[in-house]
């Protein structure tokens, strides 16, 4: 278990840049995804890739070194009630193709919260019994009320229930859902918003106690998305200020 978690959260800062690329398993597919070969520069930057069975059978070589967490929930679309998904890939096949992390979302507060609850609890015994960490993602959905009491509470239901770390979203106060939660906290990324503002979020979720992020489409849908990755990392690794990591943003490549 600590070996995996190590190759994600990387021992010499404690921290970590993951890239979420798993929207379309719910039927968020924003233009970039379409083309998600396009996506490999962008791998070997990233400290893990979070993504879906299928999108990892098809879209990675098995020669890109990078530690896969896995999503191993679906059943739901945005056209229906999110909340309604199941796990939908079993153990075996998760450590035949060596992920190093699992990962499913909570809807606290959701028309299926029970059973949501219950999914992870099945990772988290997987993962007891095979050493493979678990990721619960809290608040994914659009009526969600996203402030520090409702992170801070899904936050650190998930980590009561055994997961390793923890995936939510940036608000303000954020101290206050960080030293709630007893587990490693990563930030989501959100809906594309200008790079400067997403790398201050970076900054200050960092500051505010998270161990780094797991951003998808204000990587992705950046213009210069190899600059946005380098400045998160610059941010997430290596402590930069907000200026210096714009800066290497602004110096990134057009396009991938
Ligand atoms: C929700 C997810 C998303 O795929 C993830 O949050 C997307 O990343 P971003 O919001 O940064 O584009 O885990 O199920």
């Amino acid at each position: 278990m600590k070996n995996r978690f190590s190759r994600i959260i990387k021992p010499k800062s404690g921290h970590c840049v993951m890239l979420a690329i798993d929207h379309g398993y719910f039927g968020n597919i924003p233009g970039q995804l379409k083309c998600f070969d396009e996506l490999h520069p962008l791998f070997e930057y990233a400290d893990a890739l979070m993504l879906t069975r299928g999108m990892l059978r098809n879209c990675v070589p098995a020669q890109v070194n990078v530690p896969i967490v896995l999503r191993v929930s679906a059943g739901a679309s945005m056209l229906k009630e999110l909340s309604n998904e199941e796990i939908n890939v079993t153990i075996d096949d998760a450590i035949r193709l060596n992920v190093s992390a699992i990962t499913c979302s909570i809807f606290i507060g959701g028309e299926y919260e029970k059973q949501s609850l219950m999914n992870l609890s099945k990772l988290v015994n997987w993962g007891q019994e095979y050493g493979i960490p678990t990721l619960a993602v809290t608040a994914v959905g659009r009526e969600m009320v996203r402030d520090a009491r409702y992170l801070g509470m899904a936050s650190r239901m998930a980590a009561e229930m055994g997961a390793t770390f923890i995936k939510t979203y940036y608000c303000e106060n954020f101290e206050e859902v960080t030293t709630i939660c007893p587990a490693p906290i990563v930030i989501a990324g959100g809906k594309k918003i200008e790079e400067r503002d997403a790398l201050q979020m970076a900054k200050n979720a960092i500051d505010k106690g998270a161990v780094g992020v797991d951003m998808g489409r204000n990587i992705f849908q950046s213009d210069s998305p190899i600059g946005m990755i380098q400045a998160v990392r610059a941010i997430v690794h290596e402590n930069v200020s907000v200026d210096e990591a714009f800066e290497i943003y602004k110096n990134g490549p057009k396009g991938l």
